[in-house]
């Protein structure tokens, strides 16, 4: 039996407490810190640089080698070998389907992409110039309204329901999000299509014309849904699960993990970063904007990462599908592309960047691939949270499984008035 392993944190008073040493079954062990409230003391770790906040079995990252599994399963070969529904199963249920299961949960989700036709009426509330993701945390919330059979969040049957209808209908809600936007008719889903194949065509046909998806295009969409869809416990991840901590029913806990990821720090970065190079415009103009940014004047989007002090994996495979997609569309000379790759040179030879260990993110290419494949700047970060919501509803269903979870709620460092009495208004 190994010996307990303990950390001893004693406080200058001398009081101290030992602190259980946990090992996972890859990267950094963690600190118990259940014992810490003898002490009458809280941990204080604003962003939780150093805080885990929960225990999980679905993906791994180690940002010192840059390395990223789900289920165990390294991220490069997913995206070289597997398909999206697939990476569903897998984050979903922890293994890979065998045909029959894979056939199954692909017939699942197909027959599910339809939404209610009420649904349909929630959009003409909004402008059609409002932006996307408004458009997005609001309609997918309201699918709390329309689903009252399955909202026992611990049956896992009902879970199971939520997350397969989650998964179905987001590309729906997106597509018909862009459609209102600019002004054409909604696109119904086509049970003949695959998954991407789907989406594309909601995107993209209209009723003048039958839509014939092109393979490139949506091998290089499926490889970007892959590498989006899971990350550990980014920002909204960890929104999702504190709300889900709740018992919010998955519908809400997931249109706030899309409200989180709107932001430019995390998944807004995409949409950010191809308004930097087209803001930027030559590649002339590059050592003049790497020095604005190293006069913290502004960041170069698409740059950084909490966890990879490492090349992102996932920039690494979106640059290569990038390359792959403009010279299927003959756009090998595009200028944004070379613009990104004479940026990502420049800055990657810099001290100020090597010093802070600043890399190239998931977000730096795939806004380039994005736009080849026509899709608008105002729908990247759609397509970011239509990727990550089986992160998202994988993460809240393993959560809500484990019979110990507790409502979220952490504490705070007072820095506030002391005790004093109500001044009259006469006296102040
Ligand atoms: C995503 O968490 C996830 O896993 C997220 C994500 C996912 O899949 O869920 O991977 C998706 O959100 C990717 C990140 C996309 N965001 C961007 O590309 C926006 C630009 N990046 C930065 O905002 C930043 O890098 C963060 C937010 C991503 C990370 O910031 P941290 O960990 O809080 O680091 P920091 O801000 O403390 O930076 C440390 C230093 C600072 O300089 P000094 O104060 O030490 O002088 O690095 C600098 C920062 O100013 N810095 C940058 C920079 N990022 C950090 N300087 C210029 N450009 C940048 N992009």
């Amino acid at each position: 039996m190994d010996k307990k392993r303990v950390a001893t944190l004693t406080l200058d008073d001398g009081r101290s407490v030992e602190l259980p040493i946990l090992s996972g079954t890859l990267g950094p062990d963690v600190l118990d810190l259940h014992n810490l409230s003898k002490l009458g003391v809280f941990t204080y770790d604003p962003a939780f640089f150093s805080t885990a906040s929960c225990s999980s079995a679905i993906t791994f990252i180690d940002g010192e080698e840059g390395l990223l599994y789900y289920r165990g399963y390294p991220i490069e070969q997913l995206a070289e070998k597997s398909d999206f529904l697939e990476v569903c199963y897998l984050l979903l249920n922890g293994e890979l389907p065998n045909a029959t299961q894979k056939a199954e949960f692909k017939s699942l989700i197909t027959h599910h992409t339809m939404v209610h036709d009420q649904l349909a009426r929630f959009f003409s509330g909004f402008r059609r110039d409002a932006h996307p993701m408004a458009v997005m945390v609001g309609v997918v919330g309201a699918l709390s309204a329309f689903y009252h059979d399955s909202l026992d969040i611990n049956n896992a049957h009902h879970r199971e329901i939520s997350a397969h209808r989650l998964l179905a209908k987001v590309p729906t809600i997106a597509a018909m999000a862009y459609k209102y936007n600019i002004g054409e008719p909604f696109v119904y889903p086509k049970n003949k299509f695959s998954y991407v194949e789907n989406f594309m065509s909601m995107m993209f046909a209209t009723p003048a014309e039958e839509y014939v998806p092109n393979p490139v295009l949506v091998r290089a969409l499926e490889r970007i849904f892959i590498l989006h869809a899971d990350h550990e416990q980014n920002a909204s991840t960890s929104t999702v699960r504190l709300a889900g901590s709740s018992g919010a029913n998955p519908f809400a806990c997931i249109a706030s993990g899309i409200a989180a990821l709107w932001g430019p720090a995390h998944g807004g970065a995409n949409e950010a970063a191809l308004k930097m190079l087209e803001e930027i415009g030559d590649a002339s103009r590059v050592k003049e904007y790497v020095q604005g940014v190293k006069d913290k004047k502004y960041k170069l989007m698409g740059f950084g990462h909490r966890v990879y002090k490492n090349m992102d994996p996932r920039a690494a495979v979106m640059r290569q599908t990038c390359y792959e997609v403009l010279k299927e569309l003959k756009l090998e000379n595009n200028k944004l592309f070379e613009l990104a790759m004479e940026l990502e040179k420049t800055a990657l030879s810099d001290p100020y960047f090597i010093e802070r260990k600043l890399y190239p993110n998931v977000d730096f290419y795939s806004g380039i691939v994005l736009r080849a494949i026509g899709i608008p700047t105002n729908m990247f970060t759609v397509i970011f949270a239509l990727a990550r919501t089986i992160g998202w509803v994988s993460q809240w269903n393993e959560m809500i499984a484990d019979a110990e979870h507790k409502i979220g709620r952490p504490r705070q460092l007072y820095q506030g008035a002391v005790k004093r009495d109500f001044v009259a208004e006469s006296q102040r």
